[in-house]
């Protein structure tokens, strides 16, 4: 038996580091780029199950990631290890804010329990990827692993139900790399340390961005994209006085916006990895190419529908 699994990657739109205390944010899957894992079972009885990744940099916490997926989805089937060779690769530029940990496991996960014949079903899955995202974040906040499992546009709001959200007019984004990895959770925990020792500063920025989440969802109901993009540029300010971003992310959004992009913003964790900017699909091509000027490492788009 030979068989193949895959997961998406996704990108943050708005509310990221608000949504860890409480607040909403909104996600979308992008699905062109992707990680998969592969499972060949033509090995010798005895043989164990082996996960190999190979494009994967060799770290801890990824080698803890991935057997921890692996123990977690036969703890929930309660079957036997299979005998089998795992192939996991990835697409998804690690550590830049666009969910490589959550796809990765995510992939690996639905190939395991397809190997026994259980596919899991999607509330379970994205539970066990919760746990294994705490290997990566240590306190995520559960929006990555949502947006990647269901691979659809959400409303997240912690320990509530999910919402997935309508999208009044498909909208074009175009997502670039500072080429900078900036682990997340340092970010988190800067900003943790930012509410605890400034309070009166950090809980209004909080709410802000929560109002902005709350705003940036009726205009994505409703096709407004002109009010979209103000809404990211505005949530960009907000994650600036968090002290997320950083003089690479700065240029890039400062170049999309010049360029014609309708708005930009940071993406995920911040001080480094990915933005994202909301463009036409007229302006996109020009937009992508102002960001390569501007020192992007790589460019992509993608359509929100
Ligand atoms: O850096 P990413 O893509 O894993 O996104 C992190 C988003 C945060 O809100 C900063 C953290 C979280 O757990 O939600």
């Amino acid at each position: 038996m030979f068989i193949t699994a895959t997961a998406p990657a996704k990108v943050i739109l708005f509310g990221e580091h608000a949504v860890v205390y409480g607040k909403p944010a909104i996600a979308v899957p992008v699905s062109g780029i992707r990680a998969s894992a592969s499972l060949d079972t033509h090995v010798p009885d005895g043989h164990g199950l082996r996960i190999i990744a190979p494009d994967l940099e060799p770290a801890r916490d990824v080698d803890d990631a991935l057997s921890l997926t692996a123990r977690l989805v036969f703890d929930a089937l309660g079957t036997p290890l299979p005998d089998a060779n795992v192939v996991v690769q990835s697409q998804i530029p690690i550590a830049s804010g666009l969910g490589s940990g959550a796809a990765v496991s995510t992939a690996l996960a639905r190939v395991l329990s397809a190997a026994v014949d259980c596919p899991l079903d999607l509330a379970t899955l994205n539970a066990l990827i919760y746990e294994v995202e705490k290997v990566h974040h240590g306190t995520p906040s559960g929006i990555d692993n949502t947006v990647i499992v269901y691979e659809r546009p959400v409303y997240f709001v912690r320990e509530c139900p999910i919402e997935h959200i309508a999208i009044g007019m498909p909208f074009t984004l175009v997502i670039a790399d500072t080429g900078q990895r900036a682990p997340t959770r340092e970010s988190v925990g800067d900003v943790r340390k930012l509410l605890e020792t400034q309070p009166e500063q950090t809980q209004p920025i909080l709410d802000s961005i929560a109002e902005i989440a709350e705003a940036a969802r009726f205009a994505i109901e409703t096709g407004n994209a002109v009010e979209l993009g103000h809404l990211m540029s505005s949530n960009h300010q907000l994650l600036q006085k968090l002290t997320v971003s950083s003089t690479e992310l700065d240029t890039l959004i400062k170049a999309a916006e010049s360029a014609g992009a309708l708005g930009a913003k940071l993406s995920g964790g911040g001080r480094g990895g990915n933005m994202v900017a909301l463009v036409t699909p007229e302006s996109a091509k020009t937009i992508a190419q102002a960001l390569m000027d501007a020192g992007a490492y790589r460019v992509i788009s993608t359509l929100v529908s």
